[in-house]
C-alpha cells in the first residue's frame, strides 16, 4: 500500500517525506490555488523533495486540449502523471497518453463503471473520490470493494488509489479491501501515528526512568 499526500504545501511536504513513508502527491486545481502558486513551478519543486508519483491536472475539457496540456506537463519531470478528469473526452485523451507511454491518473471517479472505462483506456492510476460519496450519504468504501473486485475479475492493470480520505479509518479500511494507493491531506499522516496508550506509556516510562537515572 502506498501512501500519497494529497497537498500542494510545501513545508507538509519536506515534513511528513522526512519521515520517509510519502510515497508520492496528488494535486489537483482546488489545490494549487489554495497555495496560490504557479502550476509547473510547484510540481518541480515537489519533485525536488518527494521521488514518486505526482499528479498535476488538465485544465482543458476537450480531448484535443487535454492531450496538449498533458504532454507538456508530462515533461515537467520523469514522475509526473498526468491528472484527466473522468469524462468521454478525457478518456480519449488517456487512450492517446497510454500509447505514448504518458502516466496517468484519472480523477473525479464515483462509479465502478466509470474505473472500469478509465481502465479500458489504460489509465495508470484511477482515483475514487470515497470521502465526496459518503458526504452525500452513499457508500464510498464499498466502491472502492467493488473496483478492486472487478479489476481482480478481469486483470486490469490500473492501480485504485482512494481518494478523497477523510480520517485514519478509511485508510485502514481501504488497505484492507486491498487499494493500491491513498492520498490523504497531511494531518491524516499525524492521525495515523497517534494513539493515547502510546504516549502513556511512554510518559511512564520517562517517570520511571527518573527514579533510576543517577545509578546509570
Ligand atoms: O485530490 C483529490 C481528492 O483527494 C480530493 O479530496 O477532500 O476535496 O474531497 P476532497
Amino acid at each position: 500500500m502506498q501512501f500519497f499526500l494529497d497537498t500542494a504545501d510545501i513545508d507538509s511536504i519536506k515534513k511528513y517525506a522526512s519521515w520517509g513513508i510519502v510515497d508520492g502527491v496528488t494535486t489537483n486545481p482546488s489545490i494549487i490555488a489554495k497555495e496560490g502558486v504557479n502550476l509547473e513551478a510547484r510540481i518541480k519543486e515537489i519533485a525536488e523533495i518527494v521521488d514518486g508519483p505526482i499528479s498535476a491536472e488538465v485544465i482543458a475539457t476537450d480531448a484535443e486540449g487535454m492531450i496538449k496540456e498533458g504532454r507538456k506537463i508530462a515533461t515537467w519531470h520523469e514522475n509526473v502523471y498526468v491528472k484527466v478528469p473522468m469524462t468521454s473526452e478525457g478518456l480519449k485523451a488517456v487512450t492517446v497518453f497510454s500509447a505514448e507511454g504518458i502516466k496517468t491518473n484519472v480523477t473525479l471517479v464515483f462509479s465502478v463503471s466509470q474505473a472500469v472505462m478509465a481502465a479500458k483506456a489504460g489509465a495508470t492510476l484511477v482515483s475514487p473520490f470515497l470521502g465526496r460519496l459518503d458526504d452525500i450519504s452513499e457508500d464510498g468504501m464499498q466502491l472502492i470493494a467493488d473496483i478492486v473486485q472487478v479489476y481482480e475479475n478481469y486483470g486490469f492493470q490500473t492501480q485504485i488509489l482512494a481518494a478523497s480520505i477523510r480520517h485514519p479509518l478509511h485508510v485502514v479500511q481501504a488497505m484492507k479491501i486491498g487499494a493500491d494507493i491513498a492520498t490523504m491531506p497531511p494531518s491524516i499522516f499525524d492521525k495515523l501515528v497517534a494513539h493515547p496508550l502510546t504516549d502513556k506509556g511512554l510518559a511512564a516510562f520517562l517517570a520511571d526512568w527518573e527514579k533510576v537515572k543517577d545509578k546509570q
